[in-house]
């Protein structure tokens, strides 16, 4: 299969051979033809499989081929949930479509918005944003959605969830209804789909692998160990395996400097992403890190998705992520585009239950390795067993009936809130665990229930986050949740209602 047989044109074609992409993913073979074709899209497909040019070639030729700007109007739009993967993203629609006569630009915040207001005054064919500076732009009156043709989600999963719902509720409404909409992500949760159905027009659906997995091209296996003895351990491992670019997540902005500390003062050159830095210091601790000019990049869940770090070998978890789906994200750095990677988790005692999570998330048991003289103090309990179960009860919970909600509820919904409580209440639902620990014994279905509390909590999680953005705080264990609830005070404090959502803006 050639991209010509896809039905692109010439000149992209020839730019795709000279970036030296000889045949299309699995996942560009099937939206490109569907996105020529005009058609609505909900596409999964792992990471570091190409999604990127499965939206921005086929997007570039209809640009191309159909109709011009105006003034102010974009007539694609491409949202994003962070800074920098909308930077990334942008350079990809700069060079996919270098070589054809259209306007591209990139909006997003913590730079200043006087230059991004310039270059929409002429118009543009793509515009690449995060929701809260393009919501900035539409409030100032510097952009016009009356030509907008396309609309395309990039994680949108994330997009669709916590901190972005009223954000985007706003721009839908604003956003012509006669519109091509685009999903790409290489994780949806259940109701994340139920969710997105609302504002797509028959769409094709397109399922590139069972849902949620992780990459085959990333060795994962997990060291269990005490909470105090990680900065120690990811020491010994680095010397050990004389592991050469690492990218290291951590669960908090404290605990990345922290880290980054204790790592230059074992004379390791290592710089820090996370939302306390600046978008400058951001952007070079990124750069640096790709150029490989820093060995190590220390960095919380706002590098977890889309990055696209050229052959980058080796991803560490020092802390799991709250939020299970980021697991996938996260070790997606690695073993991208057919490359080999590995990725390593840092597990102690407390994070048993998001160790379940994760496993009941990918259907699979993360294998155990330990480190001799890093043994836990504190046991990490067993999950392996159950892992089959886990599995199953995930699939079966999935399954269990829930309400549709078109995504055009009110903004900070009550709906929303509501509708992910009956998911929450569905997936805990005794009948579902047992289905699917029927067949598989008595220790089966002990772990099914996990599966389906696993779910549950999710759900109950993104409850938490909705309600959180409509202003009533729920403590949870989920970070989302603490850290919209922690927000959406702070902003109504400010007399700024907008502001009570989180999000990047
Ligand atoms: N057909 C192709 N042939 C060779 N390389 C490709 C092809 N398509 C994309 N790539 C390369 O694969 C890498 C991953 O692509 P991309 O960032 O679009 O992945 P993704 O599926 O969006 O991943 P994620 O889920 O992490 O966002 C990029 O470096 C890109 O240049
Ligand atoms: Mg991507």
């Amino acid at each position: 299969m050639t991209f010509q047989a896809l039905g692109l044109i010439e000149p992209l074609q020839r730019t795709l051979e000279s970036l030296g992409y000889r045949q299309p993913t699995p996942v560009q073979k099937q939206a490109i033809p569907a996105v020529l074709a005009g058609r609505d899209l909900m596409a999964a497909a792992q990471t570091g499989t190409g999604k990127t040019a499965a939206f921005a070639l086929p997007q570039l030729q209809k640009l191309l081929l159909e109709g011009v700007t105006a003034p102010k109007a974009v007539r694609t739009l491409v949202l994003v949930p962070t800074r920098e993967l909308a930077e990334q993203v942008y350079q990809s629609f700069r060079s996919y479509g270098g070589n054809l006569p259209l306007k591209c630009a990139v909006a997003y915040g913590g730079v200043p918005i006087e230059g991004q207001i310039s270059k929409l005054r002429k118009g543009l064919d793509v515009l690449v944003a995060t929701p809260g500076r393009l919501l900035d732009l539409h409030d100032q009156a510097a952009i016009s959605f009356e030509l907008l043709t396309t609309l395309v989600l990039d994680e949108a999963d994330r997009m669709l969830d916590l901190g972005f719902e009223r954000d985007l509720d706003i721009l839908l409404a604003a956003m012509p209804k006669q519109r091509q909409t685009l999903l790409f992500s290489a994780t949806f949760s259940d109701a994340i789909r139920q969710l997105a159905s609302g504002m797509l027009r028959d769409p094709v659906t397109i399922q590139v692998s069972a849902s949620n997995t992780t990459t085959k091209t990333v060795r994962q296996w997990l060291i269990p160990t005490d909470k105090r003895s990680k900065p120690e351990l990811l020491l010994h491992l680095l010397k050990k395996h004389r592991w050469g670019q690492v990218l290291i997540f951590v669960k908090t902005r404290k605990g990345v400097e922290a880290l980054i500390k204790t790592l230059q003062e074992h004379g390791y050159t290592a710089d820090a992403i996370h939302g306390d830095k600046t978008q400058p210091m951001r952007l070079r601790a990124l750069d640096r890190f790709k150029q490989r000019e820093v060995q190590l990049l220390v960095a919380t869940d706002v590098a977890a998705r889309g990055l696209d770090i050229e052959a980058l070998p080796q991803v560490v978890n020092f802390d799991l992520p709250t939020v299970a789906e980021d697991y996938v994200h996260r070790i997606g750095r690695t073993g991208r585009a057919g490359m080999e990677g590995e990725a390593v988790s840092l597990v102690c005692a407390d994070e048993v239950e998001l160790l379940k999570d994760i496993e009941g998330l990918i259907g699979q048991v993360l294998h155990r390795v330990e480190e001799a003289g890093f043994e836990a103090d504190h046991r990490v309990p067993e999950t392996g067993s159950k892992g089959a179960a886990l599995a199953a009860a995930k699939k079966a919970a999935a399954e269990a009936p829930r309400k549709k909600r078109p995504f055009t509820g009110p903004p900070g919904g009550r709906a929303a809130a509501k509708q992910a409580q009956a998911g929450a209440t569905a997936a805990a639902k005794p009948g579902s665990a047992g289905k699917a620990g029927a067949g598989v014994g008595a220790k089966g279905v002990a772990g099914a229930k996990t599966g389906a509390a696993a779910v549950a909590k999710s759900a109950a999680r993104s409850t938490a986050g909705r309600a959180a953005s409509a202003g009533t705080i729920i403590v949870t264990g989920g970070r989302g949740a603490k850290s919209l609830a922690r927000s959406a005070g702070k902003a109504q404090a400010q007399g700024n209602p907008r502001r009570a959502k989180g999000g990047a803006r």
